[in-house]
C-alpha cells in the first residue's frame, strides 16, 4: 500500500504543463492569471458565505450553504494548483485535491435536489412584505383595540366609583332616614308638651328658663331631623311649576343679605328659561345653602355668579353619570370664585355630617340637604371644583309642561286660629295622640280618637260624625292613612282629609311629590301649626278626590 502511494505521487519522470505549452511565455501566463484570478474569486466566495451563514443563524437550510462553500473552496484550490502544475507535475496530489472536489460537489448537489420543493416553497420577498403590511394592520389594530380597552377600563372604573358612591348614598340615606322619622314623633311629642308645659310654669321663672333651654334645644333637634329628612328624599315637597329667574329675583335680596357687602353677586339669567317642577321654598332655601357655603370659601370677599338656562342631557351624559335621565332640564348654576374644594374631598362633601369647617362652625348638612332635595326633585347635581379658584355647583331640574303659578300650593298664612268643629285623630302612637288631642281640645275642636284605621271605620259604622279625618300616613295594621281616607270619603263624601307624617316615602307622596290637593303637617309640628294647618284645611275648598 505504501509502495502504491509512493509511486502515486511521485512525479519524478513526469512532465510539468508548462511542457506541454512549450513553454510559451504568453500562454504560460494566461494560464497563471486566469487561474489565480479564478482560484481568488472562488476562495471569496466561501468566506462570504461563512461570514453570510455565521451572522444569520436564522436562515434555513444553513448546512447547505457550508457544503456550497466547502465546494466553491475546493474549486479554487484546483485552480491555484494547476498553476502549481505547470512547473510541478504533482498530478497525484492535484488528483487527490481534484478528488475531494468532486466528493464535495457531489454531496452539494445531491443535497440540493430535494431541497428544491422546500426552497421552492419559500414565501417571496413580494409575499413578505405583504405579509408585513397585513401583520402591520393588524398590529394597528390590535393597538387601536387595546386603547379602546384601556379608555373602557378607566370608563369602568368611573362608573363603578359612581355607582359605589350612589350606593353608599342611598344606604346612608337610608338609616338617616329611619333614624329621623323615629326622631321626628319623639320631638313632636316634646315640642308640643314643653309648649303646655311653659304656659303651666309661665308664673316661676326658674322653671320657665328650665321649659325654655328644653324647648330651644328640641327644636334645634327638630331641625336638624328635618335636614336629616331632606337628605333621604323624604322631606314633603310641593313641587308645581316654577319660574326659577322669578324665584331668583325674589331670592336676591335674602342672598345679599346672607352674603354680605364683600361679595358682589351677578346673575345671568335666560330669558325665557322654561318652567320647572320644584318646591320653590326648598328651592330658595337650597340656593340659600349654596350661597352661604360659597360666602364661606370667600372670606376676603369674590363674586358669586347665578346663571339659569334650559339644558339638554344627552345620552353619553347619561352614562357616564348614572342615575340621570337623558332630556331637557332646567339648569341652575352656582359659582364662586373661593378656595375651591380639594379634588380628595370631592366625593366627601354631599355626605351628611361632612365638614371642613370648625366645630360649631357648620354642622355637614347643608350639601347633603340640597343632594338630597334636587334627588327627590327627580333632578341632578353636579359639583365642579378646582382648588384655588372656585367651585361651580350646577342644579339641574325637570321642565315643567305647565306654565310657572307663583301662588300654586302655597298655604296662606293664616294667624292661630281655633274652632268648634268634630276631629277624628287617628294616630297610633299613644303619645302624639294625647298631645294632639290635648292641643286640639285646647284650641276648642271636640276630637275623636282613634290608634288606627280599624277602630276609625268602627267610629265612622257607630255613626259618629265629624268634620275633619287628621289622620298619620303610616299607620299600624292593614290599611295606611291614604286608604283610610278613601274609605271614609267614600261613606263621607262631606270630610275633609287632612295627613300627618314624618316620613314621605308612602301613599299621598308619589316618588317623593304631594298629590295636588292634599294637606299635609310634616313632624315635627308646633301648636301653632297644627292650629294653621287645621283651620286651612276645614276653611279651604272641598279637595278634589284623587
Ligand atoms: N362653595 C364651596 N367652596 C368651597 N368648599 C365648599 C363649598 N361648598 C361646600 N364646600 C365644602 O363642603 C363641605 C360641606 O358643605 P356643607 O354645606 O354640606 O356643610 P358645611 O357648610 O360645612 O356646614 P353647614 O352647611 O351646616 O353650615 C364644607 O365644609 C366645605 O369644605
Ligand atoms: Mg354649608
Amino acid at each position: 500500500m505504501i509502495g502504491f502511494l509512493q509511486g502515486f505521487f511521485d512525479s519524478s519522470n513526469l512532465a510539468p504543463h508548462g511542457l506541454c505549452l512549450l513553454w510559451r511565455p504568453e500562454l504560460i501566463w494566461l494560464q497563471v492569471i486566469s487561474d489565480a484570478f479564478i482560484g481568488l474569486a472562488y476562495f471569496s466566495i466561501p468566506a462570504a458565505i461563512t461570514y453570510f451563514v455565521s451572522h444569520r443563524t436564522d436562515v434555513t437550510f444553513g448546512w447547505v450553504f457550508w457544503a456550497f462553500a466547502i465546494f466553491i473552496w475546493a474549486c479554487g484550490t484546483t485552480h491555484f494548483f494547476s498553476i502549481w502544475t505547470l512547473w510541478h507535475p504533482d498530478y497525484g496530489t492535484e488528483g487527490v485535491i481534484k478528488a475531494i472536489t468532486a466528493v464535495a460537489s457531489v454531496v452539494t448537489a445531491i443535497g440540493l435536489w430535494p431541497l428544491l420543493p422546500k426552497a421552492l416553497a419559500l414565501p417571496s420577498f413580494e409575499q413578505l412584505s405583504m405579509a408585513n403590511d397585513a401583520l402591520n394592520i393588524q398590529i394597528d389594530e390590535r393597538n387601536v383595540a387595546l386603547a379602546a380597552l384601556q379608555a373602557e377600563k378607566v370608563e369602568r372604573l368611573k362608573t363603578e366609583e359612581m355607582l359605589f358612591q350612589s350606593q353608599k348614598m342611598d344606604a346612608i340615606g337610608q338609616l338617616t332616614g329611619g333614624i329621623a322619622h323615629d326622631f321626628n314623633n319623639i320631638l313632636t311629642v316634646i315640642l308640643g308638651n314643653i309648649e303646655i308645659l311653659a304656659e303651666a310654669v309661665a308664673g316661676r321663672p326658674q322653671f320657665a328658663t328650665t321649659a325654655k333651654i328644653i324647648e330651644d334645644v328640641a327644636e334645634r333637634g327638630a331641625e336638624l331631623t328635618q335636614h336629616l329628612m331632606a337628605f333621604a328624599r323624604k322631606q314633603p315637597l310641593q313641587p308645581c311649576p316654577t319660574d326659577v329667574n322669578a324665584l331668583i329675583v325674589n331670592a336676591e335680596r335674602l342672598l345679599k343679605h346672607a352674603l354680605g357687602e364683600h361679595i358682589e353677586i351677578e346673575t345671568m339669567l335666560e330669558a325665557d328659561a322654561s318652567p320647572v317642577l320644584v318646591d320653590p321654598t326648598q328651592l330658595t332655601s337650597a340656593l340659600l345653602n349654596l350661597a352661604v357655603n360659597a360666602r364661606d370659601a370667600m372670606p376676603n370677599g369674590g363674586k358669586l355668579t347665578i346663571e339659569t338656562g334650559d339644558i339638554f342631557l344627552d345620552e353619553t351624559y347619561a352614562r357616564n353619570n348614572i342615575e340621570v335621565s337623558a332630556g331637557p332640564y332646567g339648569m341652575i348654576a352656582v359659582s364662586d370664585t373661593g378656595s375651591g374644594i380639594p379634588a380628595s374631598i370631592l366625593s366627601k362633601v354631599f355626605d351628611p355630617f361632612f365638614t371642613t369647617k370648625a366645630a360649631g362652625k357648620g354642622t355637614g348638612l347643608g350639601l347633603s340637604m340640597v343632594y338630597g332635595f334636587v334627588k327627590q326633585s327627580h333632578g341632578h347635581i353636579k359639583i365642579y371644583s378646582e382648588e384655588g379658584h372656585g367651585t361651580s355647583i350646577k342644579i339641574y331640574l325637570p321642565r315643567s309642561r305647565e306654565p310657572a303659578s307663583a301662588s300654586d300650593y302655597l298655604i296662606q298664612d293664616t294667624s292661630i286660629q281655633g274652632g268648634n268643629e268634630t276631629i277624628l285623630v287617628v294616630e297610633d302612637d299613644i303619645f302624639v295622640r294625647n298631645y294632639v288631642d290635648t292641643q286640639l281640645r285646647r284650641l276648642g275642636y271636640v276630637t275623636l280618637l282613634a290608634a288606627n284605621a280599624a277602630e276609625a271605620i268602627k267610629l265612622v259604622e257607630d255613626g259618629a260624625e265629624f268634620d275633619l279625618l287628621f289622620t298619620d300616613v303610616i299607620l299600624t295594621g292593614t290599611m295606611n292613612g291614604r286608604e283610610l281616607a278613601d274609605e271614609i270619603t267614600k261613606r263621607k263624601p262631606s270630610t275633609r282629609v287632612m295627613f300627618t307624617s314624618g316620613y314621605t316615602e308612602n301613599a299621598i307622596i308619589h316618588h317623593g311629590r304631594l298629590d295636588r290637593g292634599v294637606w299635609l303637617l310634616a313632624k315635627p309640628y308646633r301648636k301653632s301649626d297644627l292650629a294653621r294647618m287645621v283651620r286651612t284645611t276645614l276653611d279651604a275648598d272641598k279637595p278634589e278626590t284623587q
